[in-house]
């Protein structure tokens, strides 16, 4: 299929990308049980079964209808599929594994068709934007499984071991004042991360590594979860009604210390940081961190250059770490572990690992216009989510980027999300 595509290098990128991504995807898949294809562990997310359409569907209304002006194939999925189709409760009831493969695979023959003689250029954005949807969707099924094995206790079951072992790990990079570009006009950007600005900020210090287990355990020794101090009001009141004592993907091997925490909601990183004396990063803070080389005086797409990510850089893709990818359950790595990914300022794990919580809301950068729909990001600019950066263990390469916003509710803790800390200067 790509030799015919060959005639342009733009194509055959986003086709290659359309084929690498979905390919992962299906693995995914591969020899699922219907009991897990149709699994609901949590009721804010949808089964995994669900996703797996919704990737069809959306490739469908975008580039079979939208762009290419067909009628619908599958009118019958769109209560379904559709976002604003059917409550999550409703979403169990899928059609199974073999005739979701089916829609997905006629969906793609019909894009395939319409690619070998489209000029794609004028739509690229859109392209990118659809793999980059099928990559979010694909490390929210990755999530669904993980609480999957959570709710059956296959996973975290190892027994309490208290370290005393030194962590190297508290190191704080400063960052001297000045100017940044934050965002990005690239190609690839996504709505929220347009315009590219110029910021100026004061200067900072901001945590080398994420925070490991190790240092979290100690907040939790010593009472966190049951002193008011360190917690917000908003806070406190999110710990009471959750009832948590711990991280959700708490685990508390003694050789996990060095990996980051994850399994936090933002209200618990918010305490620890406060425990510790330091406070969240404003998202602008990471970002400059992440990927502006202050010698240059210019951004990088990455923090360590212009190559995309791989295992050489970051723990990514279900791909990375001491530990083997297996039955869909990939895992942290040590927040060392990739020397050559550091930014430019010498941060280590900003991107793959975890998702990093920042300190601020999500909202749109002055002059913001929505693509390709309002309900993509500008819904969600109401003061009610806050900004994530950097991906996790399972995020897909065509979401790994310094410029790229993930945005949740602060007490959502399902996500894999951990935090690092930063600090004003003096
Ligand atoms: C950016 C991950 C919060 O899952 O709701 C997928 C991504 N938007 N389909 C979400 C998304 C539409 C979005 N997050
Ligand atoms: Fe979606």
């Amino acid at each position: 299929m790509i030799s015919k595509l060959t005639k342009s290098s733009v194509k055959a990128s986003i086709a290659d990308a359309l084929e690498e991504c979905r390919h992962q995807t299906l693995t995914i898949f591969a020899g699922m049980d219907a009991a897990t294809f149709c699994n609901q562990p949590h009721p804010d997310f949808s089964p995994v079964g669900w996703h797996l359409g919704h990737i069809a569907y959306i490739e469908s209304l975008w580039v079979l209808e939208h762009i290419a002006g067909l009628p619908c194939l599958f009118p019958q999925y769109h209560k379904l599929y559709a976002a604003d189709g059917l409550p999550k409760s409703q979403r169990v009831y899928l059609p199974q594994l073999e005739e979701t493969l089916d829609y997905l695979e006629k969906i793609r023959n019909q894009v395939w068709q319409f690619l070998a003689d489209a000029d794609i250029e004028p739509q690229q954005r859109l392209w990118r934007f659809l793999i980059q949807h099928e990559s979010q969707h694909c490390e929210i099924i990755r999530m669904v499984l993980q609480l999957g094995k959570i709710q059956q206790s296959q996973l975290f079951n190892q027994q309490f071991t208290v370290s005393s072992q030194q962590l190297g790990v508290t190191e704080m990079i400063e960052i001297a004042a000045g100017e940044f570009e934050l965002g990005s006009n690239s190609i690839d950007a996504l709505d929220n991360e347009r315009p590219a600005h110029q910021v100026y900020l004061d200067t900072y210090w901001i945590d080398r590594y994420p925070v490991t287990c190790g240092q979290y355990r100690l907040f939790i020794e010593a009472g966190g979860y049951e002193n008011p101090q360190w917690w917000s009001v908003a806070g406190w009141q999110w710990l009471q009604n959750e009832q948590g004592k711990q991280p959700l993907y708490w685990q508390t091997a003694a050789s996990l210390d060095h990996h980051p925490v994850y399994g936090v909601s933002w209200y618990e990183a918010e305490a620890y940081s406060r425990f510790v004396g330091k406070r969240l990063p404003t998202e602008a803070e990471w970002e400059k961190a992440a990927s502006w080389d202050a010698q240059a005086n210019c951004r990088r797409t990455y923090p360590w250059g212009e190559e995309m990510p791989s295992s050489k850089y970051c723990n990514c893709d279900g791909l990375g770490g001491d530990r083997l990818y297996s039955d869909n359950i990939a895992q942290t790595t040590p927040v060392n572990a990739y020397p050559m990914g550091q930014s430019a300022y010498g941060l280590y794990d900003t991107l793959g690992n975890v998702w990093e919580w920042t300190g601020s809301w999500f909202a749109g950068y002055a002059g913001f216009e929505s693509f390709p729909y309002t309900g993509y990001s500008q819904t969600y600019f109401d003061n009610q989510h806050r900004v994530l950066k950097g991906g996790s263990w399972a995020s897909r390469p065509w979401v790994l980027r310094a410029s790229f916003r993930n945005w949740y509710h602060p007490g959502v803790r399902q996500i894999f999300a951990g935090f690092r800390c930063a600090a004003n200067a003096e």
